[in-house]
């Protein structure tokens, strides 16, 4: 057993569902106290000092005496999409404690602070803004805006941190936090199978395509399901299938992807016309304007759809996430640090949204890649072979060791 499975073991039981054997790591649920009790766990054995920015998001510290200047972070998130998979997030944190478990075994004394961090929401699974740890902590988000955000249930994110024991008045930028840092370098699985079809066990991030989610409401009128004639229906449900289609046609038309994951028929009888249906638009594409011509076809379609049914629609943006590029500069360091140990690293894009696509827009960020052999991501069958995490392990040590200084 290494420290690398060690970790992996305890962690994995927390938030699983017994059904799916999929994951269900909300931020501020039961699930998601059990992940923060296993870091500051973790971070106790390793010696580091572990505590909370005012967003929830958690920094673990390695801070030897004599360790000065900005920091060298890594991490990921520890929350998952509804029934995700066990790496999506935790390989992250789990291989950026067993690097410096790594490093501290072999003597290794960090020139500069070196942290590990879990950031909050970054799925957007349970108030509905994707990464939301990071862009409150980089301003990309209005604190009030994000206090007033709100669950399924109705629980606003505010209300869900008192109940967590923290303070919602804390939460926005923190220039300080910030200033202190000096890169973030967070590794991932692959959520692709790219790697796999070059042989690699690790490759490193190029940039994050454009993406955004937005919310398309459809209101119709309830009606009994076995007397109303067809033609005098305003069914919600008939747009909305349109839009279904009009969105796979615009991906395929355009070179970007458009997926509905997400659904809500209100009230949901099978034997009543809906009297709204909620529904939620993923959109990406390798470029802005390639997003933005996506957008215009669905919302163009479900326009048409919904007049044609006299069905009411109205769309809202949830969250945006620019086309990110990470510094070139640092991804090279990170390939040619790679190189040393033997590593060759493909350079990649992908279309994930990750924190460090965030925090790039406030320091050098950079990702590394750990290699899924399906590609299948956000899904209980996600996957990654030991060796090839451990393998991920060693690179992550190496460039800590080599941006940390010796
Ligand atoms: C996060 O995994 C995302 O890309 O939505
Ligand atoms: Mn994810
Ligand atoms: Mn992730």
């Amino acid at each position: 057993m290494t420290f690398f499975t060690e970790l992996w073991d305890e962690l994995l039981p927390v938030g699983r569902d017994a059904g799916s054997g999929g994951y269900r790591r909300y931020s501020w649920t039961e699930a998601d106290a059990g992940c923060r009790a296993w870091a500051e766990r973790t971070a106790a054995g390793l010696g580091m000092q572990a505590g909370y920015d005012g967003n929830g998001n958690l920094w673990a510290w390695w801070r030897p005496p004599g360790s000065a200047g900005p920091a060298v972070v890594t991490g990921s998130h520890l929350d998952s999409v509804p029934d995700g998979g066990a790496f999506d997030g935790p390989l992250g944190v789990i291989s950026g404690f067993a690097a410096i478990g790594k490093l501290r075994a072999a003597g290794f004394r960090p020139a500069r602070p070196v942290a590990v961090a879990a950031f909050t929401e970054e799925e957007g699974a349970r108030f509905g803004v994707a990464c939301l740890g990071s862009r409150l902590l980089t301003g990309a988000i209005d604190p009030d805006a994000a206090r007033a955000l709100r669950d399924a249930a109705g629980i606003s994110l505010a209300g869900a941190m008192s109940a967590a024991g923290r303070d919602p008045a804390l939460l926005g930028r923190d220039d300080e936090l910030l200033a202190s840092l000096g890169a973030y370098v967070e590794l991932h699985v692959e959520q692709g199978s790219a790697l796999a079809g070059l042989d690699a066990a690790v490759g490193v991030a190029e940039g994050i395509w454009a993406h955004g989610r937005w919310r398309l409401d459809f209101a119709g009128r309830a009606d009994h399901a076995g007397t109303i004639r067809l033609a005098d229906r305003r069914d919600p449900m008939l747009p909305y299938a349109k839009t279904v289609l009009a969105a796979r046609q615009a991906a395929a038309d355009l070179g970007g992807l458009a997926t509905f994951g997400k659904v809500q028929a209100v009230p949901g009888g099978v034997n009543a016309i809906s009297s709204a249906v909620h529904a939620w638009l993923d959109a990406r594409a390798p470029d802005e304007a390639t997003l933005l011509a996506v957008l215009d076809q669905v919302v163009d379609a479900a326009t048409q759809a919904s007049a044609a049914h006299q069905v009411r629609l109205s769309v809202s943006r949830e969250s945006a996430s620019p086309l990110v590029t990470f510094d070139p500069e640092l991804a090279a360091r990170l390939v040619g640090v790679l190189d040393r140990e033997g590593i060759t690293a493909p350079v990649l894009p992908t279309g994930a949204g990750h924190d460090a696509g965030v925090l790039a827009a406030r320091l050098p960020a950079a990702m590394l890649f750990v290699r899924n052999p399906t590609g299948v991501s956000h899904s209980p069958a996600e996957h990654a072979d030991l060796a090839d995490c451990e393998a991920g392990v060693a690179a992550l040590a190496a460039v800590l060791a080599d941006l940390a200084g010796s």
